[in-house]
């Protein structure tokens, strides 16, 4: 989870999240060597004295500096389009939890097991136990296996929500009258913790999700035991 003065992306826990982290390193490296290379060349302008008043064209240079951009975008493009289509591909997901934002809380389904069903509410500050995190822990949490290729549903009842956990990887908005769907496959056992991204009115802050990831054995545990 984010904590104080984390500066970066939360450590990812899925692989499609160390493919954005990879992608999201690649095109910052990029993008230093243009910040540097064009400060170098503004410094060289501002402070030299070298004055030609006749020059009007260069045909060479605006080849050349036409050209060189292009082929710079491109290696942000190809592999940017690479990671959309990773993102977008479903692998025969084991699981399919259904998940519906209302405001201000989000309902989780459980259809292929019983149609389990349950809502999830922020706890209110007051409420707080001392192991427990403010404005992101909630009542009920998703339980899924982990190592296991998850398939998630996503819709809303009133306005447009978004089910995003950060270090998952996951961002889908949830929209009335649609149904969106992505995947997600969890590397290791923990709680992971996220929250709505789609401003949907006063508690927005205050319908975060939380997914706690479990071996397969537990959670067929889980779910056996389910009343
Ligand atoms: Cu739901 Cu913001």
């Amino acid at each position: 989870m984010a904590t104080w003065s984390n500066f970066n992306f939360q450590n990812g826990a899925s692989p499609l999240m160390e493919q954005i982290i990879f992608f999201h390193d690649h095109t910052l490296i990029i993008l230093i060597m243009i910040t540097i290379l064009v400060s170098y060349l503004m410094m060289n302008l501002f402070f030299n004295s070298y004055i030609n008043r006749f020059l009007l064209e260069g045909q060479m240079i605006e080849l050349i500096w036409t050209i060189l951009p292009a082929i710079t975008l491109i290696f942000i493009a190809l592999p940017s389009l690479r990671l959309l289509y990773l993102l977008d591909e479903l692998n025969n997901p084991l699981i399919t939890l259904k998940s519906i934002g209302h405001q201000w809380y989000w309902s989780y389904e459980y259809s292929d097991f019983n149609n389990i069903e349950f809502d999830s509410y922020m706890i209110p500050s007051n409420d707080l136990n001392k192991n427990e995190f403010r404005l992101l822990d909630v009542d009920n949490r998703i339980i899924l296996p982990m190592n296991n290729q998850i398939r998630i549903m996503v819709t809303a009842t009133d306005v447009i929500h978004s089910w995003t956990i950060p270090s998952l990887g996951v961002k889908i908005d949830a929209n009335p009258g649609r149904l969106n769907q992505t995947n997600f496959f969890i590397n290791r056992p923990g709680i992971f913790f996220g929250q709505c991204s789609e401003i949907c009115g006063a508690n927005h802050s205050f319908m975060p999700i939380v997914v706690e990831s479990i071996s397969i054995k537990n959670f067929i545990n889980w779910i056996n035991n389910y009343s």
